[in-house]
């Protein structure tokens, strides 16, 4: 102890830090958010989400680009429809712009990892995530749809599908049609533990995907529960997904660090829409630096025990990465 030892040490200069730091950022580490939609020239910001926006296929270009500058090769995709209806069907149509997406992305990138986001709320009239049977959202009903759009997201080139909405079973069901159609080089990142959280906000906006009636507290986690959450992931694991993930990200920490603790697949961070907002917003106030807090969010995920991050800070965190010199 003191005197003999002094932390401070090895906290002297800039270069030692960098030796004895415990945890590493990347920009391998990152998985970009991209939200496309119907239409044609539309490049739309979304308003709680500065510097993010929706785009129509023709409009992938640019972006998809700069992710390639960047070394951001991982995507994960979200789609539209302007066809909803109470079963969500135009989610699994082959032509879906998801679909477009993904054929314009691996013919053009084929270094590029694409994962789509697998789930009916912005395919539903009603907003939730499966169709409504009796008052209450259909379990197996909405697992033969699910899988239908992982299989069309498949047949279009994407890597890995992602199913969202919090079903049982939805990864096995998953994991049955596209071995059944061959697709046994997909993988799945299951939202093994995804909470009906505020945090999700301005994504609703975005995906145009808001519940017009209720919320989602019959399918996605209560929020006070853990040990449930490693329930949630045992049950993934055993039903065969690739990847895990817990979602909002930094009020869940502690989760992320169970999971990594008890599984031995890779735990990733979703940093949600409403995590973004708020760091954007208060940096826009100049409350706070964007950037510092913005890193140092994302190394906290890391140090929790995430193996990766799914965040909108993506793009602008790797430049950061880049340019930080020691
Ligand atoms: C679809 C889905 C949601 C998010 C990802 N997939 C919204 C929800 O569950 O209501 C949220 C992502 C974000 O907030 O950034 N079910």
């Amino acid at each position: 102890m003191y005197p003999n030892t002094r932390l401070r040490r090895l906290r002297k200069n800039a270069n030692i830090r960098a030796l004895v730091s415990e945890t590493k950022l990347s920009h391998t580490d990152f998985i970009y958010p991209i939200f496309v939609v119907p239409g044609q020239g539309v490049c739309q910001e979304i308003s709680a989400m500065p510097g993010q926006f929706l785009y129509s296929c023709d409009q992938l270009p640019a972006i998809i680009k700069k992710l390639d500058d960047t070394g951001v090769y991982s995507i994960l995709l979200f789609g539209q429809t302007t066809e909803k209806s109470a079963r969500g069907e135009s989610s699994y149509d082959e032509v879906s712009v998801v679909c477009q997406a993904i054929q314009y992305i691996k013919k053009t990138y084929p270094h590029f990892t694409v994962m789509t986001d697998v789930c009916l709320c912005s395919y539903t009239d009603h907003g939730h995530c499966g169709p409504i049977v009796e008052g209450y959202v259909n379990n197996d009903a909405t697992l033969d749809i699910i899988s239908q759009m992982a299989l069309s997201h498949a047949k279009a080139g994407a890597d890995f599908v992602a199913p969202s909405g919090m079903m049982d079973g939805m990864v096995i069901a998953i994991r049955q049609k596209l071995d059944a159609a061959d697709f046994t080089e997909v993988g799945i990142l299951s939202y093994s533990v995804k909470y009906a959280s505020g945090f999700y906000g301005p994504f609703r906006e975005a995906a145009d995907s808001k519940p017009q009636e209720g919320d989602r507290k019959s399918y996605q986690m209560d929020p006070a529960n853990i040990r449930e959450a490693l329930h949630e992931a045992e049950l993934d694991v055993l039903e065969g997904a690739d990847m895990l993930m817990v979602k909002p990200g930094m009020p869940y920490l502690d989760v992320i660090a169970a999971l990594n603790k008890s599984f031995n697949l890779p735990i990733l961070a979703y940093q949600v829409s409403g995590e973004y907002s708020m760091i954007k917003a208060a940096s826009q106030k100049g409350w706070i630096d964007e950037k510092v807090v913005a890193l140092e969010s994302l190394l906290a995920f890391k140090r929790a025990g995430a193996t990766a991050i799914i965040t909108y800070f993506a793009l602008d965190a790797a430049k950061w990465l880049a340019e930080c010199n020691i």
